[in-house]
């Protein structure tokens, strides 16, 4: 045998001379879901990884978290059913508590990557990502609140609008409307092919912000999210959104979807993002927590499956544990 490929493998040494990929900290995007009552927090039963937080809880999370070697944020609102109706209108009003958040944070915290969600389906009494009139979703009508939610958000001094609806030409907007209104260093990291998944559901829960059960409002997303059977669609996706001046182009979900993230990686030269959604965190967690898997080998080479596809940077519910297991090693 000429070829023995395992004298690369033979001591720790070695391997670590050849590794080839290797998750880091600051590759890692925490998600925070906010709630109204500064002091208040909840568990999320379904996503039990993560929690809901008032502004007080979420900068002392902020605090433990930056200290462990994570700098880049994205954060999401529950808003109450009383605030919601059917354009979103919530969240552009100047009492939003989800603005006066970021801002709060940025004082503390000027430092960090703080990043946005862009999307009706927080504030929209139908429970969809856009206007919903006569059982469908009108994108054109969407996409001009979309902007001006976006400028909101970067008066408030998010330093990332992350646009999760699939509206089209929502990222060219957005891009147009930050910058007239003098927010050209504001990027954009657009939820580019974002599949119409059974994954999200916790996240769901966690905002309770799923589609509502009504006869006249569409009970899935699949009139603007991707079918999980397409690839080639995703390309058409990311050159729309690169060709708009998305700084970040995202795959959503992450696991099911490597391929993706792949393809992406390889055709486009800006960074991608991958979404380890919440669905792919619980399953992986109710598992260890059962004994099947072990959480501490398991999880990290969940995370290193998405860096090794191509991702950039990883939106994961992990992000503090895998920070926290990198600091005692
Ligand atoms: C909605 C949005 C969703 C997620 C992020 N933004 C859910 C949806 O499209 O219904 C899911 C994230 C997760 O599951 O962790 N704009």
């Amino acid at each position: 045998m000429f070829r023995r490929p395992r004298r690369n493998r033979k001591s720790k040494a070695v391997r670590a001379l050849v590794q080839e990929h290797r998750v880091q900290v600051e590759n890692l995007i925490m998600p925070l879901f906010l709630m109204e009552d500064p002091s208040k927090e909840e568990i999320i039963p379904s996503l039990p990884m993560a929690k809901r937080q008032g502004i007080d809880k979420i900068l002392s999370e902020i605090e433990t978290c930056t200290a462990l070697g994570i700098h880049s944020y994205m954060m999401f609102p529950k808003i109450a059913e009383s605030k919601k109706d059917k354009t979103g209108s919530y969240s552009l009003a100047q009492e939003n508590y989800y603005l006066q958040a970021a801002e709060k944070i940025k004082k503390h915290f000027p430092e960090i990557n703080l990043i946005s969600d862009v999307a009706l389906d927080p504030y929209s009494s139908d429970g969809h990502d856009g206007v919903v009139e006569n059982g469908k979703i009108l994108n054109d009508v969407t996409v001009e609140i979309l902007a001006e939610m976006s400028v909101a958000q970067a008066q408030a001094g998010f330093d990332m609008i992350g646009p999760s609806d699939m509206m089209d030409g929502r990222v060219g907007f957005i891009r147009e409307a930050l910058d007239e209104n003098g927010f050209t260093d504001t990027a954009i990291m657009s939820y580019t092919a974002k599949y119409a998944s059974a994954f999200y559901g916790p996240f769901r829960d966690a905002l309770d912000s799923a589609p509502v059960d009504d006869p006249n409002i569409p009970k899935d997303k699949y009139t603007y999210q991707m079918d999980p059977a397409n690839k080639q669609e995703a390309m058409i996706e990311a050159e729309l959104d690169y060709l708009e001046g998305a700084d970040f182009l995202m795959v959503k979900p992450a696991l099911h979807y490597l391929d993706i993230i792949h393809k992406l990686h390889e055709e486009f030269d800006i960074p991608i993002a991958a979404y380890h959604v919440s669905g792919e965190c619980s399953m992986l967690y109710a598992a260890c927590k059962n004994g099947w898997l072990d959480y501490k080998t398991a999880m990290p080479e969940t995370l290193l499956s998405i860096k090794r596809a191509g991702a950039t940077a990883i939106i994961s519910y992990f992000a503090k544990d895998f920070a926290q297991m990198i600091k005692n090693k």
